[in-house]
């Protein structure tokens, strides 16, 4: 058996997640300032991903239960308002967690991994570091290009060691992330989605998978979009 660990593993990602690798026998941390409840092979352990400390003993303990694979920095959060009213402290905190959160899980990761000889890193990203976005603190969309830029830095410190790191780019999702957003935001967002729906965390969960696979074993430094076809014309 193998552990993996999932930060924001009670979120609505998070618990799809962690639901898929516990589905395929892995041990799952689910790591999260709000832990869920614990199940067969599922671990809810408290954390801020801000605690470089506390990330790092988190995955030595992981590795000291079973051989760590793989680790998904999936914790995040998102503020919404007008991008010429954002607050500068809201700023400072979307980027301490989103892209510094990521950066602390990929080096409590990255030595482990390469000491058990190979592994994978899987970090949420989002479409909006890709194209920005209005309506949410501009901290959101700058945190999610760092973390893509960081996969990037990962993918290549662990590409001779076997340690593969990508990212996914989700568009937007049924969960209460987006709940955040108005009705009319919404519906002017699905118009430009031309699969003019919402994904879904289990679609997430699918690419999650794939990249922390052997199968997709060359692949690294992917920010991998799942997100309705979303900068498509259409
Ligand atoms: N929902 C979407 O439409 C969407 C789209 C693109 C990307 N994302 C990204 O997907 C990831 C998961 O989002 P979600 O939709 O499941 O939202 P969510 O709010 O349900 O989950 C986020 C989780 O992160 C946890 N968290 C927040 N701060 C933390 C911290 N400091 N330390 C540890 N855990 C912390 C929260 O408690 C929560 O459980 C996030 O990185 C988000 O930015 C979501």
């Amino acid at each position: 058996m193998h552990s993996v660990v999932v930060t924001g593993g009670a979120g609505d990602m998070g618990q799809a997640i962690c639901e898929s690798f516990r589905a395929d026998g892995y041990l799952v941390f689910a790591a999260d300032v709000k832990p869920g409840k614990p199940d067969e092979r599922l671990i809810p352990v408290p954390l801020d991903v801000t605690d470089r400390a506390a990330c790092k003993a988190l995955a030595e303990r992981a590795n000291r239960e079973a051989p760590l694979k793989v680790w998904v920095n999936g914790a995040g959060i998102f503020v919404t308002g007008p991008v010429e009213e954002a607050d500068s402290a809201v700023w400072d905190r979307i980027i301490a967690v989103n892209l510094t959160g990521t950066f602390h899980g990929c080096a409590a990761a990255l030595p482990i991994l390469k000491a058990n000889g190979g592994g994978h890193i899987v970090n949420i990203g989002s479409v909006s570091g890709q194209v920005g976005g209005v309506g949410v603190n501009p901290a959101y969309g700058a945190s999610k290009a760092g973390v893509h830029a960081l996969t990037k830095t990962y993918a290549v410190e662990g590409a001779r060691f076997g340690v593969t790191c990508n990212a996914v780019a989700p568009g937007l999702l049924q969960g209460s992330m987006t709940g955040a957003f108005s009705a009319s935001q919404m519906e002017k967002m699905m118009k430009t989605t031309p699969m003019r729906r919402l994904g879904k965390m289990e679609e997430v969960a699918s690419a999650v998978r794939f990249l922390a696979d052997r199968q997709a074993g060359y692949v690294t430094g992917a920010i991998l979009p799942v997100n309705g076809g979303v900068y498509l014309y259409g």
